[in-house]
C-alpha cells in the first residue's frame, strides 16, 4: 500500500472516516445491502431513494455489469490482469474473486484513494494471482500507473475498470481527459470498462441535486453522449453503450434506470 500524496480532486481520507458526513462509497454500499455505513449515509441514501427508487436496481445491475464484464474479459478476451479505479467498498464478487475464479493466476489492482482501512478484504488473492491496493487519485495517472507496475505488465493487455467513479468529476472535457490518460498508458488488445449514472430523467437529476446538497462530495449525471464519448477511439464489444442492467442480461425483463455502460477494446 501506498501513502497519498497528490492532493485529492475529489473526497478525501478524513472525510471517508467522518461519520457525520455522506460518503459516496458508504452510500453505495447501503443501497447494495451492506453494513459499512453510518447513519448519515443512510440519511442521504433514503432521500435519493424517496426520489429515484431505481437507484438500488442501478447500483445492483452496476455490480452486476461488473461480474458479467470481468467474466467476459477473463474467459473469452484471455485478460489476466486488471486495473480498478474507484474500486469502493469490498462486496461480493470483488475483481479479482470473479476473475480468479476463471484464471486463478489473474493480478488486480485496485485503486481507491478513500477505501484504505477496507482494503484486507481486497488483498485475498488466490496465491497464483496477486493483489495490489493502491491509494492515488485518479487525476493523477502517472502515478497510478507507476505503482501498479509493482503488480502489472504494462505490456501485456489490462483491463481498465472505472465503474460509477467519473461522476465525481464534475467537467466532462476534465473526465475525458483522465480516462484517456489512464487508457493511453495501456498496450494495444487492453479493455476499457466503464458506467455512470446519466441525466436521462427528471427523478434521478432532482434526487442528485439533493444528494449533492448532502455534504458528501457531489456526483455529476453525464449526458449519455458525453459518457459514450469516453470509448471514442476504441472498439466497443456488442452490445456496445447500453443501458445498465441490458449489458448481456442473464434473464428476462429489466426495470429501466438512468445509468449506461460498456466495455471497448484499444486497438
Ligand atoms: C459509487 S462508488 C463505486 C464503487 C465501485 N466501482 C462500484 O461500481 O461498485 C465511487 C467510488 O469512487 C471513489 N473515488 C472518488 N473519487 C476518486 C478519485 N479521485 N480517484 C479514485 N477513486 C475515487 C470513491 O471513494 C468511491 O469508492
Amino acid at each position: 500500500m501506498s501513502q497519498n500524496q497528490a492532493e485529492p480532486q475529489t473526497e478525501n481520507t478524513s472525510s471517508m472516516l467522518d461519520a457525520s458526513v455522506p460518503h459516496s462509497a458508504r452510500v453505495w454500499n447501503y443501497w447494495l445491502g451492506g453494513k459499512d455505513n453510518f447513519a448519515s449515509d443512510r440519511a442521504a441514501g433514503d432521500q435519493v431513494r424517496a426520489v429515484f427508487p431505481e437507484i438500488v436496481e442501478a447500483a445492483r445491475y452496476s455490480r452486476e455489469f461488473l461480474r458479467q464484464a470481468v467474466t467476459y474479459l477473463a474467459a473469452e478476451a484471455g485478460i489476466r490482469q486488471f486495473l480498478d479505479v474507484g474500486t469502493g467498498l469490498p462486496t461480493a464478487d470483488n475483481t479479482h474473486q470473479v476473475a480468479q475464479r476463471i484464471a486463478p493466476q489473474t493480478r488486480v489492482v485496485y485503486n481507491d484513494p478513500m477505501v484504505l482501512a477496507h482494503a484486507r478484504v481486497l488483498l485475498t488473492s488466490d496465491p497464483a494471482g496477486a493483489t495490489q491496493y493502491l491509494d492515488a487519485d485518479l487525476h493523477d495517472a502517472e502515478r497510478v500507473i507507476r505503482e501498479a507496475r509493482a503488480t502489472l505488465d504494462f505490456d501485456e493487455p489490462v483491463g481498465l475498470m472505472m465503474l460509477g467513479v467519473m461522476g465525481h468529476v464534475a467537467d466532462p472535457a476534465q473526465a475525458r481527459d483522465a480516462v484517456r490518460a489512464l487508457v493511453s498508458s495501456l498496450p494495444s488488445g487492453s479493455f476499457l470498462t466503464m458506467s455512470d449514472g446519466t441525466a436521462t430523467s427528471e427523478r434521478v437529476i432532482e434526487s442528485h441535486r439533493q444528494y449533492n446538497e448532502s455534504g458528501a462530495a457531489p456526483y455529476h449525471l453525464r449526458e449519455v453522449a458525453d459518457f459514450a464519448a469516453f470509448f471514442d477511439g476504441l472498439e466497443l464489444v456488442e452490445p456496445g453503450v447500453v443501458p445498465l442492467g441490458r449489458w448481456r442480461p442473464e434473464n428476462g425483463s429489466r426495470t429501466v434506470v438512468d445509468g449506461y455502460c460498456g466495455v471497448a477494446r484499444k486497438p
